[in-house]
């Protein structure tokens, strides 16, 4: 069966392993501690996640905080209801924090790990599919604010993360689909990335997708594989996102805007990604950095895995003003992550006039 070990390697003092398998669930505790001293565990858990394997996840000294599921959870009030927790229950310095969830589960906790006390130690369970091929990885947490998503936070690397591919069996279509959504971003920026292995993601993407869709194990541990193979080059290159990791957030100018003037309600994070990124391609088209050729294969690999339903119609005001508060407005301007050709893409000045 898959047993894979990857690493981020920051530096040759800093890097981290990623662990891709199909363990048993009981076995994250053991695993866990050949990571961390910790004497206490902080586990924080996504409700869905504990409902169904609650009982398997019974670490030894640990406390564990239930979140809700949801993005509109990632806020500052349950920021400061888990550091309360680790408060109260005296955690100290040499402990840790343990994220076992979706990304909203993970930035939020891992946000707490690094201001809590100065910074513990922190480590990843995904278990969503976004989480395991993006938000587990790279050290982003953080929280959204009533100014935008992932407006609060900080850099911050876990010391470990685990992708137990057994928690994707249980997850629901919904959550699964944007998931790949992340996946398939990966496919536009794969050159970009500079892995130094050409793993021809877009084709693969688009012969594999009955495989893919239905969740063939040894098609999924190979996906998520690639996409982290790919974020781990990004992020060792560029870490706190000084340049090249810009290209990571392919969709997701337009995508964090949507989930903004939406209230996080109506779609998820990995839809409103998927129609960031049919917009990113048709303007890159629009531009005449892509072909019309190109263009239409895009679409057609986005097509394919359902991400986005009936194009819907936003308020265009709202949506650009939502974009004008995102992270990477730099001297007043918008910046939009736009393929450039096939398999790569580049962060570039957008104009509020190429939405009409
Ligand atoms: N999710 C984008 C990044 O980690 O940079």
């Amino acid at each position: 069966m898959l047993d894979e070990k990857l690493l981020v390697e920051l530096s040759a003092e800093k890097q981290y392993p990623i662990f891709i398998n199909f363990d048993l669930i009981e076995n994250l505790e053991k695993s866990v501690f050949n990571y961390t001293k910790a004497n206490k565990i902080l586990l924080v858990v996504s409700e869905k996640v504990n409902k169904i394997y609650g009982g398997k996840l019974n670490f030894k000294n640990s406390i564990k905080y239930v979140l809700k599921d949801g993005e509109r959870q990632k806020n500052l009030k349950n920021y400061q209801r888990i550091l309360n927790f680790a408060l109260k229950n005296k955690l100290e310095r040499k402990d840790a924090i343990v994220a076992i969830g979706g990304g909203v589960v993970g930035d939020i906790s891992g946000f707490v790990a690094a201001t809590y006390l100065r910074g513990i130690d922190f480590i990843q369970i995904p278990t969503t599919l976004l989480a395991c091929v993006d938000s587990s990885v790279g050290g982003k947490v953080g929280i959204n604010t009533d100014f935008g998503k992932n407006m609060v936070g900080a850099f911050y690397q876990p010391k470990a993360v685990f992708c137990n591919l057994n928690f994707l069996k249980t997850l629901d279509e919904r959550q699964f689909k944007t998931g790949l959504s992340e996946v398939i971003k990966y496919a536009f920026i794969e050159k970009s990335c500079q892995a130094g292995y050409e793993y021809n993601f877009f084709e693969f993407l688009e012969k594999n997708s009955d495989k893919i869709l239905s969740r063939d194990e040894e098609v999924l541990a190979k996906i998520i594989k690639i996409s982290l193979e790919l974020k781990a080059s990004v992020v060792a290159k560029d870490e706190k996102e000084q340049g090249l990791r810009k290209i990571l957030n392919f969709g997701h100018t337009l995508g964090h805007a949507i989930e903004k003037v939406t209230n996080y309600k109506k779609y998820t994070h990995g839809e409103a990604v998927a129609i960031g990124m049919n917009f990113a391609i048709s303007l890159a088209c629009k531009k005449g950095l892509i072909t019309e050729e190109y263009k239409n294969q895009s679409f057609e690999l986005i097509k394919k895995y359902n991400l986005v339903g009936k194009t819907p119609k936003f308020n265009q005001k709202k949506l650009i003003d939502a974009m004008y508060s995102d992270k990477k407005v730099e001297d007043g301007k918008i910046k939009f992550i736009l393929p450039i050709r096939k398999a790569s893409a580049e962060c570039l000045d957008f104009n509020p006039e190429d939405f009409y």
